[in-house]
C-alpha cells in the first residue's frame, strides 16, 4: 500500500511512462507499471515530473519592496544599492517577515521549494537577520531556506561590518557571504576574501560571495576566491556568484582562470535575468551582455547553478519566482540552444543548486524525499520553452499546490479549436 502513486510520467533524464510510488514522505519505487494500491493516484499523462526547483541566489530581505521609498531611475546596480541603503533603516522585522512569507507562497506555486537567500547584515540592528531566521523556521515544512550573511555595504568599508557579520553567524545564519568588488580598493577586496574564507574555515561553514559583479575586465576577485578556497581547505563548499566581469576578461587570462576555479571545486552562480539587466550600463554600442562564460565553465567541469537574485526590488522591477524564466533567459543570452545545452540549464535550476545547498535526499531515486513538481510539458526542453503551469507541487508526498492546465478556447468562425501550448511540442506533433 502506497500513500501516493504517480502514473505515466516523463522524467528529466528522458525516461517515459514511469510510475513513482511514495510511502511515508519518501519515494519507494520508480519504474514502469508499478502494481499496488495507493491512497492517492495522480495520472501524469506523459507530463514531466521533476524534482523541485532550487534557487541558489536570492535576496529575500529585499523582495517585493519595489518602489520603497522610490524607483531606481538609472536602473543600475549602484543606484539599487543606494536605494536599499535608504530603505534599510526603516525596515522592521515584521515587514521583512511579511514580504518574505508572501514571496515564498509565490515560490511554492512555481514548484520552487529550496532557496539560498543572502541577508544583508550591514544594518547593525540585524532586523533582516531576525526576520529571515523566523521565516526559515516558519516555511521549513514546505520550503528549505538557507541564509547567507551578506555584508552588502562591504566588509572593510565600515567599522561595524565585521562584528555584525559575526553576530549574524552566531544567530544561526548558515553561509558566509561577501562582496569584494564593492570594497574600496582591489586590495581591500582581496583582504575581505581572505578574512571571510578564514571565518568559514574556522566555523565549518560554506562560502557564497557576490564576486566580480562588474564589467571591469581587470576585476580579479574570483581568482583570489579560488586561491583562498584551496588555501583554507574549502574545496566543494564555495560558490562565486555573478562573475560577470569574466564576460569582459581577456581570453588568455580566462584560459588560465577556469582551471583554477575547477581545481578549487567552486560552483559558479550566474543570475542571467539580473546580469542582463544591470551589466553593460556604461556601454553604448556594441553593448556587452554581462553574463559570465557558462558554456566554457561547463566544458571545464565547473558546476553552474542559475539564480534568480531579485523579484520586484530596488534592483529589478520584474521577476516571477519562476526558475524556468531564469533558464529561458540563459538559453538566449548564452546561445546554448541544443537539446543537451537545455538539459544542462534545466539541471542548473534543479540538481546542481540542490548539491550546492547541500540538500540531502533530493532527487527522484528511491529513498529520496517525495518532493516533486509535475509540469504541463513533455520534457525538459519544452519546460524551458513554455515555462508551463505547475500542475502539482508535492512536498514529502503531499500535494501542496495545484494549477489547472493551460488551455484556451478559440471562437474563430469556422475554426472552433482548443489550444494547449504543450501540444505544439515536436514530439507531440509526430
Ligand atoms: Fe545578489
Amino acid at each position: 500500500m502506497f500513500d501516493l502513486l504517480i502514473r505515466g510520467a516523463t522524467l528529466p533524464d528522458g525516461r517515459r511512462n514511469q510510475d513513482v510510488a511514495v510511502r511515508d514522505g519518501r519515494i519507494v519505487d520508480v519504474a514502469h507499471g508499478i502494481e499496488g494500491q495507493a491512497g492517492e493516484v495522480i495520472e501524469a499523462e506523459g507530463h514531466l515530473l521533476s524534482p523541485p526547483f532550487v534557487d541558489p541566489h536570492f535576496h529575500m530581505d529585499a523582495t517585493l519592496s519595489l518602489g520603497q521609498p522610490r524607483m531606481n531611475v538609472s536602473g543600475t546596480l549602484l543606484e539599487g544599492i543606494a536605494l536599499w541603503g535608504e530603505l534599510r533603516p526603516t525596515l522592521t522585522r515584521d515587514a521583512v517577515v511579511e514580504r518574505a512569507l508572501r514571496y515564498c507562497d509565490l515560490a511554492v506555486s512555481k514548484g520552487l521549494l529550496a532557496v539560498r537567500s543572502h541577508v544583508d547584515v550591514s544594518d547593525p540592528r540585524l532586523v533582516t537577520v531576525e526576520g529571515l531566521l523566523e521565516v526559515r523556521e516558519r516555511v521549513a515544512p514546505y520550503l528549505d531556506l538557507q541564509l547567507v550573511a551578506f555584508p552588502q555595504d562591504g566588509y572593510h568599508r565600515g567599522p561595524e561590518a565585521a562584528d555584525a557579520l559575526s553576530r549574524a553567524l552566531d544567530m544561526g545564519v548558515d553561509v558566509v557571504g561577501g562582496i569584494p568588488h564593492f570594497e574600496r580598493t582591489m586590495e581591500d577586496g582581496r583582504a575581505s576574501i581572505e578574512a571571510l574564507c578564514r571565518i568559514a574555515a574556522e566555523r565549518g561553514l560554506r562560502v557564497d560571495m557576490h564576486c566580480d559583479e562588474t564589467d571591469d575586465p581587470l576585476s580579479r576577485h574570483v581568482e583570489t576566491l579560488a586561491a583562498q578556497t584551496v588555501r583554507f581547505g574549502l574545496q566543494g563548499r564555495v560558490a562565486g556568484s555573478h562573475l560577470t566581469s569574466m564576460h569582459s576578461m581577456d581570453n588568455y587570462y580566462v584560459s588560465k582562470l577556469l582551471p583554477l576555479i575547477a581545481e578549487a571545486g567552486m560552483t559558479a552562480v550566474p543570475n542571467p535575468l539580473i546580469n542582463m539587466m544591470l551589466q553593460g550600463r556604461h556601454d553604448t554600442y556594441p553593448k556587452r551582455r554581462g553574463l559570465t562564460r557558462i558554456p566554457e565553465m561547463l566544458a571545464e567541469g565547473i558546476p553552474v547553478a542559475l539564480g534568480q537574485d531579485c523579484v520586484l526590488d530596488p534592483w529589478y522591477a520584474m521577476g516571477s519566482g519562476d526558475l524556468l524564466d531564469v533558464a529561458h533567459m540563459a538559453v538566449h543570452a548564452t546561445q546554448m540552444g541544443s537539446v543537451a545545452d537545455k538539459k544542462a540549464l534545466f539541471d542548473a535550476v534543479t540538481v546542481v543548486p540542490a548539491r550546492l545547498l547541500g540538500l540531502t535526499d533530493y532527487g527522484l531515486e528511491p529513498g529520496c524525499h517525495a518532493d516533486m513538481v509535475l509540469l504541463q510539458a513533455s520534457d525538459t526542453t519544452e519546460a524551458i520553452r513554455l515555462r508551463p503551469n505547475r500542475l502539482k507541487v508535492i512536498r514529502r508526498g503531499k500535494v501542496i499546490a495545484e494549477t489547472p492546465p493551460e488551455r484556451s478556447r478559440l471562437t474563430l468562425e469556422g475554426r472552433p479549436v482548443t489550444v494547449v501550448p504543450s501540444d505544439y511540442a515536436p514530439s507531440a506533433m509526430s
